[in-house]
C-alpha cells in the first residue's frame, strides 16, 4: 500500500452497494453490469465435483510426531503452490476467539450508517479507507462490494485517521488479529522455503520489516448475481495472502485453473492462503500467483477479511539464484524494488495477472 500522490482522476459516481440495495433491492445499475464474457458464472454443485483446492494440516508441520508426516505435508504444500497457487490451512493454531472477534467488528463496521463509514473515506487513487479501490476512470465497471482497507505494519504505512472509533473494539481486535496473522505468515514462509529446498529463514531474512495490510470485503446480496462480479479478476501483489471467510459463508471465491473458474468451498475454521506475485517472481515462476475473483449470491451477504503480507518496500526482488539455471530454467523476471511494484500495483485497475507484466522479461 504505497502512498500515492493526491490525484485529480475522475472516477464518476461510485455508488455504495449496501445503500443501493436498501433503496432499490432489485435493480442493478448499468455500471455494475459486466460484459458477457466476464460475468460471474455461478457453477453448480455438479461442476464443482472434481475440484478442491488442497488442504494443508499445519499441525503436521509445527509439531511433527513423525518425520514422514512432516515430509508428506511439505510435499503437499509444494504441489499446492505449484499446481494451484492456493490452499486452505487447518489446525493453524489461531484461537477461534481471535477469528470471531475480528469478524464481529468487521461486520458491525459495515452495518454502521453510511455517514459514519464515510468518516474514513478511500480517496480516489488511494487504497486505504472505506470505498472501492482500483477505480481509475468514469467508465470503469464497478465491483458489487464495499471495501474497508487499512495499512497495519510497519507503523509508517498506517494512517491512524482511518482506524475507526466505532465499533469500540475495532482497533484492539484488529491489532490482536494482525499479530496472529503475522506469525502465521512467517510460519508459512518458513514451510514454503523448506518446500523449495531452501533454508527456512530465507524469506524472513530477505523481507526485512515486512509490510502487512488488511482489506475487509463486504459483498451484499445481489438480485442478479449472474450479471455482476463481487471482485474483479486479479492476482495479489503480496508474497502471501491470508483470507478469512465469515462463518457459514457461502461460496464466493473462485480461482482460475486450467481456464475454468473453480469455486473455493469454505471449510469450517480454515483459512485460505494464496501465493502472491512476489513469490512467483522469487521462485522464477515455480510457485504461481493465481488469478482469482469473487462472485455474489442472490440471498446471502458475504464478508471476507484479507491480509496481504509482503516484503519491506526497500527490498530488491528478483528470481532467487537457487531457482534459476541459465540452461534449463532461465530467468523470467527482471529485478525491481518492491515499493515500486507495490506502487505500480495500486495505480492500475485489477486486470487478471496484468500487473506482473511490470516484471516479466519478454523474449
Ligand atoms: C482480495 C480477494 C476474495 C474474496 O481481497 O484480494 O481476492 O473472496 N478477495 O473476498
Ligand atoms: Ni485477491
Amino acid at each position: 500500500m504505497a502512498p500515492l500522490p493526491v490525484s485529480s482522476i475522475r472516477v464518476g459516481k461510485i455508488e455504495d452497494v449496501q445503500e443501493l440495495i436498501k433503496s432499490k433491492p432489485n435493480k442493478v445499475p448499468e455500471r455494475f453490469i459486466r460484459e458477457a464474457n466476464e460475468r460471474g458464472v455461478i457453477l453448480t454443485l455438479k461442476t464443482q465435483h472434481h475440484h478442491h483446492i488442497p488442504v494443508i494440516d499445519l499441525s503436521k508441520l509445527s509439531k511433527p510426531h513423525n518425520h514422514d508426516d512432516f515430509l508428506f505435508e511439505i510435499l503437499k504444500l509444494s504441489k499446492a503452490c505449484e499446481d494451484w497457487g492456493f490452499f486452505q490451512v487447518i489446525n493453524h493454531g489461531i484461537e477461534v476467539e481471535v477469528v470471531e472477534d475480528i469478524e464481529k467488528v468487521a461486520k458491525e463496521f459495515f452495518e454502521l450508517p453510511l455517514e459514519e463509514k464515510k468518516k474514513y473515506p478511500m480517496e480516489p487513487g488511494t487504497v486505504q479507507g472505506y470505498g472501492q479501490a482500483f477505480i481509475f476512470s468514469e467508465d470503469q465497471k464497478l465491483d458489487w462490494c464495499n471495501m474497508f482497507a487499512l495499512g497495519v505494519h510497519p507503523p509508517p504505512i498506517r494512517n491512524p485517521k482511518l482506524w475507526p472509533s466505532k465499533p469500540a473494539r475495532f482497533s484492539e481486535n484488529l491489532e490482536g488479529y494482525s499479530q496472529e496473522i503475522r506469525k502465521l505468515c512467517k510460519r508459512l514462509l518458513k514451510y514454503i522455503a523448506i518446500s523449495l529446498g531452501l533454508k527456512e529463514e530465507r524469506f524472513e531474512e530477505m523481507f526485512g520489516e515486512a509490510v502487512q495490510a488488511v482489506r475487509m470485503n463486504y459483498y451484499p446480496p445481489c438480485s442478479s448475481p449472474d450479471l455482476v462480479l463481487g471482485l474483479s479478476p486479479h492476482s495479489d501483489g503480496s508474497a502471501v495472502t491470508v483470507l478469512q471467510q465469515s462463518k457459514n459463508s457461502c461460496v464466493g471465491l473462485q480461482i482460475l485453473k486450467d481456464n475454468t473458474w473453480v469455486p473455493v468451498l469454505p471449510l469450517p475454521n480454515a483459512l485460505v492462503i494464496n501465493i502472491g506475485d512476489t513469490i512467483e517472481v522469487l521462485t522464477n515462476g515455480k510457485y504461481k500467483s493465481v488469478e482469482h475473483r469473487a462472485v455474489t449470491n442472490r440471498e446471502k451477504e458475504r464478508l471476507t477479511i484479507v491480509t496481504f503480507y509482503a516484503p519491506n518496500y526497500e527490498v530488491k526482488i528478483e528470481p532467487m539464484v537457487e531457482l534459476v539455471d541459465d540452461e534449463t530454467n532461465p530467468c523470467k523476471y527482471r529485478s525491481y524494488n518492491h515499493g515500486d511494484y507495490s506502487h505500480h500495483y495500486v495505480s492500475n485497475k485489477l486486470q487478471g495477472k496484468k500487473s506482473l507484466d511490470f516484471a516479466k522479461i519478454l523474449n
